[in-house]
C-alpha cells in the first residue's frame, strides 16, 4: 500500500471527479459530509469553533473513528507507532511531555503508563474527546498516574509554564489546521520547551499545490512549515524515519535554534 500521496491535489475538480468514478460508493458519503461541513462553518466562522463542531459530531460514529481510526485495531497500532517513535528517539519516564490535540487517547495512554505521575499532559481544542480521553484512562485503569488533560480555545499555551516540557507532541493536528493555526502553535511553542527539548508534530505533505479538503484536511509543502518554525527561532527538520512507517502524514521537528 502505497501511504503517502504527495502528488495530488485534492482540491481539483478532476481529482474529485476521477476519486468519484474510481469510488462511486462514497459519493453519497462525501456530499453528505460536505453539506454538514458548509451548514457548520456558517455557524463557527473561525477554525477553531468549527472543528470543535465537526469533532461533536463525528463523535457520534465513536470516539476512536472521530480520531480517524476506522478499527479499533488501527486505532491501537496508531498509538502504538507514536509511542514506539518517541521512545525510540529518546523519551523517557522522567520527561514532562505535552500532547497537542490528545484526542481520546490513542497514543497518550501508553505515553500516561510510561511516564512517571503527573507528567503528561493533553490538551484538545474539543471538550467531546476529552471525555471519551477520561474513559480510555480509565478503562486502562490510569487514574493513579494522575495526567493532566485540558480543554483549550488556542495554541498559546498562556496558561503553562517557562521550559517545563522535554517533549511536545502534534500528531494529526496540524492536518486539520490551516496555518494561522499553527502559525500561532510555532510562535508560543518555544516559550514551553525545555532547552533541549523537542517539538514533533505530523502534517499531511504535498509537493504540489497547497490546498485543504472542506477546510477539515489541510496539505502543506515541508518547506512552508520549517519555513514557518524558522521564523519563530526554530530549528526545523523533515524527520526521514518516520518515512518508513506506515502512516500517510509526514513528521517534522522542531527544536531551539
Ligand atoms: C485526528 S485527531 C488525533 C488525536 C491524537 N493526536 C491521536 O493521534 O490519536 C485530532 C485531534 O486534534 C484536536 N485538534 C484539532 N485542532 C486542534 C487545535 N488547534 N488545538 C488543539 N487540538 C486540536 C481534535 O479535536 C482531535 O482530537
Amino acid at each position: 500500500m502505497q501511504w503517502k500521496k504527495v502528488a495530488a491535489d485534492r482540491s481539483a475538480l478532476s481529482h474529485k471527479v476521477g476519486y468519484a468514478l474510481r469510488n462511486p460508493g462514497r459519493i453519497p458519503g462525501y456530499l453528505k459530509r460536505a453539506g454538514r461541513d458548509t451548514w457548520l462553518r456558517l455557524r463557527h466562522p473561525d477554525h477553531i469553533s468549527y472543528y470543535r463542531a465537526v469533532m461533536r459530531h463525528d463523535i457520534a460514529d465513536g470516539p476512536e473513528a472521530a480520531v480517524g481510526s476506522t478499527t479499533h485495531e488501527r486505532w491501537l497500532a496508531l498509538g502504538q507507532m507514536q509511542f514506539d517513535y518517541l521512545v525510540s528517539h529518546g523519551l523517557k519516564p522522567p520527561d514532562r511531555m505535552l500532547d497537542i490535540g490528545c484526542g481520546n487517547l490513542r497514543a497518550g495512554w501508553r505515553f500516561i503508563d510510561y511516564l512517571d505521575p503527573g507528567n503528561y499532559y493533553g490538551i484538545d481544542i474539543s471538550p467531546d474527546i476529552l471525555i471519551a480521553a477520561e474513559e480510555t484512562l480509565a478503562r486502562q485503569g490510569l487514574q493513579a498516574k494522575l495526567p493532566h488533560l485540558a480543554p483549550v480555545r488556542d495554541l498559546r499555551f498562556a496558561f503553562l509554564p517557562d521550559a517545563h516540557f522535554r517533549v511536545v507532541h502534534a500528531h494529526s493536528v496540524f492536518s486539520h489546521s490551516p496555518l494561522e493555526v499553527i502559525d500561532e502553535c510555532l510562535a508560543h511553542v518555544g516559550r514551553i520547551l525545555a532547552a533541549d527539548g523537542w517539538f514533533d508534530f505530523t502534517f499531511d505533505r504535498t509537493e504540489g499545490k497547497e490546498h485543504h479538503v472542506l477546510r477539515e484536511d489541510f496539505y502543506y509543502r515541508t518547506g512552508t512549515l520549517t519555513a514557518l518554525a524558522e521564523k519563530h527561532g526554530l530549528k526545523a527538520r523533515f524527520m526521514s524515519d518516520w518515512e518508513r512507517l506506515p502512516h500517510g502524514q509526514s513528521k517534522i521537528r522542531a527544536t531551539h535554534a
